[in-house]
């Protein structure tokens, strides 16, 4: 047997990522989407989502995931997910995509319908560190 080229090599890790995506997708979820609701108080040094609407989107988010039916997709509220002031930090397992929202409903409708449902994360909406 001869030994794995560099190509080889560099596909692994997305073998691999496939295959614990398929056991974390194996569960009762088929995505788990966390979207931060970390609240600092005003006049705080760094800004946080909540400022930016991250509730409400928190919400809306629940309403259009209900209404395409996504049964298995599980939206939460998370804690400060150390991406602050850009935005509304979200992010979807189990891809661990981060996304930074402005609150748009067109936005939200994407990550359902390309991400969620059609598996192709959004790349307009990546977060940027
Ligand atoms: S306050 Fe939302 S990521 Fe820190």
């Amino acid at each position: 047997m001869s030994e794995p080229t560099n190509a080889e090599l560099t596909e692994k890790p997305v073998a691999s990522v496939s295959l614990e995506k398929e056991k974390v997708t194996s569960g009762r979820y088929s995505h788990h989407v966390f979207i931060c609701g970390h609240i600092r108080p005003k006049g705080s040094e760094r800004d946080c989502c909540t400022n930016n609407g991250s509730m409400d989107v928190l919400r809306e988010m629940k309403t259009l995931v209900r209404q395409a039916g996504l049964k298995n997709v599980k939206i939460q509220k998370a804690g400060c997910l150390s991406i602050c002031g850009k935005a509304i930090t979200c992010v979807v397992y189990p891809e661990g995509v981060w996304y930074s929202l402005s609150g748009n409903t067109d936005e939200l409708q994407k990550i359902i319908s390309q991400h969620l449902q059609g598996g192709k994360p959004v790349r307009e909406l990546f977060l940027e560190v």
